[in-house]
């Protein structure tokens, strides 16, 4: 048995759902008197916020829980109380604590009742909360009190689409949206929080819908928050992008120009395995239509190598698919097989060193790209949203439209929009020179 502990540490695996509930768990128990430390080892209580998508991402968390034990014994001799959240806790449960000796293990619906969890814990009684109620979470969460300039906000949760390869329907349940009211409450609190940008998150975002209102109607309603400066949203899936929300990019100037939007292969063949429901050809032409209502939009994606039965053509259609879109930035993975998921069945599995060397060439080709589009940006003007400070004295790091990291020198401060000549195109940033008004 534990004593009740006095301080907390949060770390979140995966998406960026799980960085918006890790914020939001952190905030719960700030509000239940604990006080958090950045210090994992030094915690009382740890709270791993984990991810299933990929088996990499699942066995980090084992390891991370014996690093932590360790740390802590030697460091504080100290043995701290440790919950799995997120989705690693979804679908194994009972397993983990078995496996890992875990104390508590609370599922990504079910983490408002971490507090409970927490204290039944302390009592030595078994702590496990997996159900999956439908969006009752938001409503007993404590309201946002201090974020950065660029914020999450989570208006979307779960998955119904099943890709044959994916654990996330299972993990995060079917597909809902949260309710118009409560989303723009929580928007208008970031804004006084100290945001000043938004990106709206759901695993398909643009599927958002409240009772025929879809997500464009929502990004118009939060247009209008004063001091709200940008709003972003990921992820999307293909066939649930509408009318409504490509003419939104033409229409409303906050909307920033980038669209996250996965395909994950080039090969009309592999998707239609992998039950993706839109085809290479599909995708091409709906990125046409995003780009006559937005030129400049940059476009980013998520790729699967290797999936069961993918053949060197099928890579090949990928490689041309890549070249044709000329994205901006991107994702790439190698298939990894997932317990319960209809592909883990599949036969003609890929062998590993034919997905390294796929990979290898496929991000290659994704960082010709991602250079090739940060090279035709020098030159431009933009607004850079400024975001936290960089090595350099008088150094700041902020983000562009196109969502590039870019480093400048200015005293302008956190949270603050400058104009910004784009110089140079860095590996992995790009350099500004910030635009100094002049008196008329
Ligand atoms: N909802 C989003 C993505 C969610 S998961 C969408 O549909 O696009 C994020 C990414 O992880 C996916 O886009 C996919 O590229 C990758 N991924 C999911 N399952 C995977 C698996 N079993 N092996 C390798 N990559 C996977
Ligand atoms: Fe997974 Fe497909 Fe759903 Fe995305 S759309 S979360 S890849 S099942
Ligand atoms: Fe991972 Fe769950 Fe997100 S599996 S990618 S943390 S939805």
């Amino acid at each position: 048995m534990k004593s009740a502990p006095k301080t907390f540490h949060v770390k979140s695996f995966g998406c960026q759902m799980n960085v918006y509930d890790g914020e939001r768990m952190a905030e719960l128990m700030a509000a239940n008197g604990l006080t958090h430390t950045d210090d994992a080892s030094a915690a009382d209580l740890v709270v791993l916020n984990t991810c299933h998508i990929r088996e990499r991402a699942t066995e980090k968390v084992y390891s991370d829980i014996g690093r932590i034990r360790k740390e802590a014994r030697r460091d504080h001799g100290n043995d701290p109380m440790i919950a799995i959240a997120g989705c690693v806790a979804q679908a194994e449960g009972a397993e983990i604590v078995a496996r890992a000796k875990i104390d508590i293990v609370v599922g990504p619906q079910a983490y408002h009742n971490l507090p409970a969890l927490v204290g039944q814990a302390a009592r030595g009684e078994a702590a496990l909360d997996t159900d999956m109620p439908v969006l009752s979470k938001f409503g007993q969460l404590p309201a946002r009190r201090k974020v950065g300039p660029s914020a999450f906000l989570t208006v979307q949760e779960g998955c119904d689409k099943f890709c044959t390869y994916c654990v996330v329907p299972y993990t995060r349940g079917a597909e809902v949206s949260r309710p118009f009211a409560g989303i723009v409450d929580e928007a208008r609190a970031l804004v006084d929080a100290g945001a000043r940008e938004i990106t709206l998150l759901g695993q398909n975002v643009n599927a958002w819908d409240d009772g025929g209102r879809g997500l464009h109607d929502l990004i118009a309603d939060l247009d209008r928050i004063p001091g709200l400066a940008r709003i972003r949203y990921t992820t999307s899936h293909p066939n649930d992008m509408r009318d409504g929300l490509i003419r939104a990019h033409a229409e409303v100037e906050a909307l920033m120009p980038f669209l996250h939007l996965p395909v994950q292969s080039g090969s009309s063949r592999i998707l239609k395995a992998m039950n993706r429901s839109h085809t290479r050809d599909s995708y091409l032409r709906l990125l046409d239509r995003v780009r006559a209502a937005r030129p400049d939009i940059a476009l980013s994606g998520d790729f699967i190598v290797g999936f069961p039965g993918e053949t060197e053509q099928d890579f090949e259609d990928t490689l041309s698919l890549v070249a044709e879109v000329g994205y901006a930035q991107a994702y790439s993975f190698k298939y990894s097989p997932r317990p319960g998921t209809p592909a883990a069945d599949m036969p003609d599995q890929i062998a590993p060193e034919i997905m390294d060397e796929r990979l290898q060439r496929l991000q290659a080709a994704l960082n010709r790209d991602q250079q090739a589009f940060n090279a035709h940006t020098v030159g431009r003007t933009c607004d850079v949203l400024i975001e936290r400070r960089g090595k350099l004295p008088g150094q700041m790091l902020g983000k562009s439209p196109w969502l590039q990291s870019v480093h400048l020198l200015t005293d302008a401060a956190i949270g603050d929009i400058v104009t910004v000549d784009l110089t140079r195109a860095d590996p992995n940033s790009m350099a500004g020179v910030e635009r100094v008004a002049v008196a008329a």
